[in-house]
């Protein structure tokens, strides 16, 4: 049989391989060779499930919830979202402006899919969550990325954002608490950011994946403020808040066409997230919710050691996260020596001599930082942060 010349579609050469993933699996080979490996880069909760949002899951199966749900979820599901966020941040949604999909990046990458045209620019402030810049690719749209400060805490104002837009400007994603630098939007510059937007017909993507995790401040949604619902998109999840990770359930409340665009696309791939999982969501969304009141405190504490012990090693520094589970270190004191040019072989160079697992900064669009997630035990985090230190002092 002849085989084509060119096999793969070209829109798969516009995205790359996840760069997480990719560390992830690097250090999944080594463990599995017996290799004693501190593993930083994962992005999920090291904490279970919550006992509740299990026992909703079995209750479903004994009770063979078991079929195909509507492919945008279950109503129930739909109006638990809503009342959730009414709930934590005074929003006013309806089940017929939110779809539930497989987790939050299906959701993302369905908005994308369903609202950019070729040509279309979406504004994306670096360092990025590396999956906006593949999905608005695979779009066909143009990525323009907007330089943040990290002697500002990498944080985005709306001047920023207002000097990059143009009349193709279709969206702006804003992540807050952000992955990978743990910075936290000023609230009244991300109201500033909804008037730019929504003055001028321009959507506003907020990624509320981490909203539950902040260190300095109160959660809120830009979604409550007066007249957000026609522009604003807010892209959730229950991934993180309730370390449900490997359950697939994301959501988005947007505006009703944009539920159909997307609900449209849904029905010919995934349709509906699985069906036990929607039932555990509503669980996890209506029960008790002092998992995740404990799961902070948790993070808050290995924040503050994590940034201590990064500031600790000779000429590291490190922006303060204020959300998140992630820290952001500049380790350019390393890059240039001893054949180390850039973060990516330092992160090839840490896993293979003293073997700890980190995310290059490159992944998420700079060139001096490595992301280190804290979503990891306290002894975890003392082994891997002496390995780190020895590393580069030894490397500088
Ligand atoms: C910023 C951000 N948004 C969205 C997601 C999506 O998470 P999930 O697909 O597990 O819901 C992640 C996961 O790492 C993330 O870091």
């Amino acid at each position: 049989m002849q085989v084509a010349a060119n096999p793969i579609a070209e829109r798969i050469s516009s995205i790359s391989v996840s760069s997480t993933m990719k560390v992830a699996q690097e250090a999944d080979k080594l463990r599995s060779e017996g290799v004693d490996v501190v593993d930083f880069g994962a992005g999920e909760p090291d904490f279970p499930t919550p006992d509740n949002i299990k026992k909703a899951a079995i209750r479903a199966l004994d009770e063979n919830f078991t079929k195909y749900t509507p492919a945008g979820g279950t109503t129930e599901l739909k109006k638990a979202i809503c009342e959730r966020h009414k709930l934590d941040f005074a929003t006013d949604y309806k089940p017929s402006e939110c779809i539930v999909g497989v987790g939050g990046k299906h959701v993302i990458f369905n908005l994308t899919q369903a609202l950019i045209n070729p040509g279309d620019e979406v504004i994306i402030p670096v360092p990025y969550w590396v999956t906006y810049k593949d999905v608005v690719n695979y779009a066909g749209g143009t990525c323009v990325f907007v330089d943040t400060d990290e002697s500002q805490g990498f944080t985005v104002s709306a001047a920023m954002i207002e000097k990059h837009l143009t009349p193709r400007t279709k969206m702006v994603i804003i992540n807050s608490p952000s992955n990978p630098s743990g910075a936290v939007m000023d609230r009244g510059e991300f109201e500033k950011i909804f008037h730019l937007t929504s003055e001028r017909g321009i959507y506003l993507m907020t990624d509320e994946c981490y909203c539950k995790f902040l260190y300095d401040s109160e959660p809120y949604s830009i979604a409550a403020l007066p007249g957000a619902k026609e522009t604003v998109l807010v892209a959730g999840s229950l991934s993180k808040t309730y370390a449900m990770t490997g359950w697939r359930v994301g959501f988005g409340l947007v505006p009703q066409s944009v539920v159909g665009a997307m609900t449209k696309l849904q029905s010919h791939s995934t349709s509906n997230p699985t069906s036990i999982c929607q039932k555990a969501a509503v669980e996890a969304l209506r029960g008790p919710q002092e998992s995740v009141t404990a799961m902070l405190a948790e993070y808050r504490k290995r924040r503050d050691f994590v940034v201590r012990r990064l500031r600790e090693i000779p000429g590291v520094t490190c922006a303060e996260p204020r959300g998140a589970f992630y820290a952001y270190p500049n380790i350019s004191v390393v890059l240039g020596k001893n054949g180390m040019a850039d973060t990516l072989q330092f992160s090839e160079r840490l896993l293979s001599e003293a073997q700890v697992a980190v995310v290059p900064g490159e992944a998420f669009g700079t060139n001096a930082h490595v992301r280190i997630s804290y979503a990891t035990s306290m002894h975890e985090l003392e082994r891997g942060l002496d390995r780190i230190h020895q590393f580069i002092v030894k490397n500088s």
